[in-house]
């Protein structure tokens, strides 16, 4: 197969942990006979660097007419002035909305060789296999108004909660189509004791509920969801939530797995080309040292190959090498060992 892939290496670690990933790109190329167009761009503080913009139009339109592409992290101290017109993660929601990825597939794994490293109780996390789907173009992230003034001669914020039916509609839809290959189960997760938007977002939930007879919906409240994700995190299977509520709740989730560098995403949208993201950031106190866990993009890759190409062979195959580069002991620091970025690479190339 030939396809198009725009690589968005990003701030921080994101250079490292993306050439990294695309060593396994290319062998999987070699192993299953593909030839992959890659090109490159940059996204966040580095492109406001060197454009004046996070996001520039030549890179969103290449994106668009990509067929996947893979990021690796946006952002950093050096960018972090509050008064600044632009930032890092603008981009990165300028490049979500634009590409209209409105759902952020989050799995949560925990692998039985990783219980340990988890500061949740292990008997805990025996059976734990979360799919956190969290909307991506909607909610606080984007409503508007949005801004700062001055009121009453008092500085003002205002940021804005808004979700239209559809915008819901199609991400719970989603979820259900997706609870059919799993448990039969769907979370949804709102605030609908206190907010209006999840009063709509619980009404169109029973919606689809009602036309999906054969999967159990049960809805839960944000703040309770948080607490059952540390207290029995195995009772979840698929959780859909709103933008902010899945943001927070899946940092929570990745300390399940030991390490958020482990956690791979997916977004995706209506037909066009899926955006894969590691979900931790770009940690500027590590970056430059080569010692990032490269397992989040490289795992972001296997859902490239599933969903956006559809190579559903090749994502196993990457699935099962890092699989067992773990259970071979394989450990970067922050998840207890010295191993390199390139040489957890190395390990996972091994066993490809
Ligand atoms: C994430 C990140 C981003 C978000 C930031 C970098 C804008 O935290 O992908 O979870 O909030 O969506
Ligand atoms: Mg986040």
């Amino acid at each position: 197969m030939n396809a198009k892939i725009t690589l968005l290496p990003g701030d921080g670690i994101g250079p490292e942990i993306i050439s990294e990933s695309v060593r396994v790109m290319q062998a999987v190329e070699s192993k299953f006979g593909h030839s992959f167009t890659t090109n490159e761009h940059l996204l966040g503080g580095c492109s406001i660097d060197k454009f004046g913009t996070s996001l520039t139009d030549e890179t969103l339109a290449d994106c668009v007419a990509s067929d996947a592409i893979l990021m690796g992290a946006v952002g950093g101290p050096k960018w972090d002035d509050p008064k600044a017109k632009d930032r890092p993660e603008r981009g990165l929601l300028a490049l979500r909305k634009g590409l209209g990825v409105f759902a952020n597939l989050r799995p949560v794994k925990v692998h039985p060789a990783l219980v340990d490293f988890s500061p949740i109780k292990s008997e805990k996390l025996a059976g734990v296999d979360i799919l956190v789907i969290r909307e991506l173009t909607g909610g606080l992230y984007f409503g508007w108004p949005k801004g700062r003034d001055v009121k009453d001669g008092r500085e003002r914020a205002v940021d804005t909660m808004e979700y239209y039916d559809y915008e819901i509609r199609r991400v719970v839809e989603l979820a259900f189509e997706l609870a059919k290959g799993r448990k039969k189960k769907v979370t949804s997760v709102d605030k609908a004791n206190v907010l209006e938007s999840s009063r709509l977002w619980r009404q169109i939930a029973v919606e689809i509920g009602t036309k999906h007879p054969d999967i159990e919906l049960e809805h839960v409240l944000v703040d309770t969801a948080a607490m059952r994700l540390v207290t029995g995190p195995a009772w979840m299977d698929v959780v859909v939530t709103e933008n902010m509520f899945g943001d927070i709740l899946t940092d929570e989730a990745s300390v399940l797995a030991g390490s958020m560098g482990m956690l791979p995403s997916a977004s995706l949208g209506s037909g066009g080309p899926g955006l894969y993201e590691p979900i931790h950031g770009s940690a500027p106190d590590i970056a430059g040292k080569g010692i990032a866990n490269p397992i989040g993009t490289i795992l972001s890759l296997a859902y490239l190959f599933r969903y956006s190409l559809k190579l559903e062979a090749e994502a196993i195959a990457i699935e099962t090498a890092v699989d067992r580069a773990i259970v071979e002991g394989a450990r970067t620091k922050d998840i207890g060992g010295n191993l390199t970025t390139r040489q957890m690479t190395d390990t996972i190339l091994k066993n490809l």
